[in-house]
This record gives C-alpha cells, structure tokens and sequence, in this order.
C-alpha cells in the first residue's frame, strides 16, 4: 500500500463522524439540547483522532520529509496551504470545547457557539480532505523511490503505535495534576 493509503483510509472515518456531527448541528438548529455525550465524543475524536493522529502523521512526517523534495510551486502552495488548514481546524476545535463547557456552566447563549462551531468544522473537512485526496497525495508520492515510500508507510505505522500510550499517559498526568499528586 502506498502511504497515503493509510492517510486516505483515515479519512473515510472522518467522513463519517462529519456526518454524524451534520445531523447532530441540525438537531440543536430546530431546538433539541446538545447531546453532550456526543459532544465529547466529537472533541475527543476531532482532537485525537483526526488532529494527533491523523494530522500528526502529515505534518510530522509526510509534509517534513516533502520539504526536502525539490516539490513544484503548485505542490509547494498546496503544502502551506494544508497546514494553515490544520491550524484552521485545532481554533474551531477548541473554540467548540469552550462552548461546550459554557454549555455544561449553564450558559444557554453557548448553544448557538456550539451549532456555529460544529458547522464550520462540518464544512472544512471535507474541502480538506478532498485537496488532499484529489490534489496532493497521489501526485506527491511520484517525489520518492520504491524504499522512501517503504520507509513513509513504516514511520507512519510507527507514529501511530506510540499514539495510544501519549494519550492515556497524558490523561493519568493531567488527572494527578489536579489532584495536586506529581510524579
Ligand atoms: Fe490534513
Ligand atoms: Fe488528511
């Protein structure tokens, strides 16, 4: 499999929690409550998932190691362009977790932050994943030999292996934080 097979596959399971947060933004524009449950669901995914190990693999890897690569203008564009994208995508983020804290505080005026927030992140996905998919990751791989494209598909293999240990080591740190317990 090329590597961004992998990247490819991983947005197909974006896909479908987009949708799922379309039909949820609906349900709160004609006046049902946030469903927080669902709610945590989606920054946990967007923040895990799509950020760290997702966009974590492209900026970590992918787009350092195409930097290196004699890349066309168009290509070079494309690649600042995505990572603004990112960038773009972690603001919204944390812009919904705020809401939804205001939310849990008793702030009813956080729900329209909530339905606005879930929008934006609705609409920018699939425009992302689709320069990607479309415009940048197939002709890129013409930038590597058969054994770096071996070596990319590996890296990413390994970038995703240690992912699950960051994450729940940082939940136990941040947890001990709070209750004033240091290692
Ligand atoms: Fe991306
Ligand atoms: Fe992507």
């Amino acid at each position: 499999m090329l590597p961004v097979g992998l990247l490819m596959i991983e947005h197909r399971l974006i896909e479908r929690m987009i949708k799922l947060m379309r039909t949820e933004t609906s349900k709160i524009n004609n006046g049902e409550d946030p469903k927080v449950q669902f709610l945590h669901a989606v920054t946990d995914f967007i923040k895990t998932y799509a950020d760290q190990c997702h966009h974590g693999k492209e900026e970590n890897i992918l787009f350092k190691s195409l930097v290196k690569k004699p890349l066309s203008e168009k290509h070079k564009q494309i690649l600042n362009e995505l990572a603004e994208e990112h960038i773009f995508a972690r603001k919204k983020t944390r812009g919904l977790e705020e809401a939804i804290k205001k939310y849990l505080q008793g702030e009813s005026s956080a729900i329209p932050k909530i339905s606005q927030f879930m929008h934006e992140l609705t609409e920018f996905y699939p425009q992302h994943i689709e320069k990607e998919d479309k415009q940048f990751f197939l002709p890129c791989m013409d930038y590597y030999s058969k054994s770096e494209l071996d070596t990319l598909l590996n890296d990413f293999m390994a970038f995703d292996k240690d992912l699950v240990h960051e994450k729940y080591k940082e939940i136990v740190y941040s947890w001990e934080a709070d209750q004033g317990d240091t290692i």
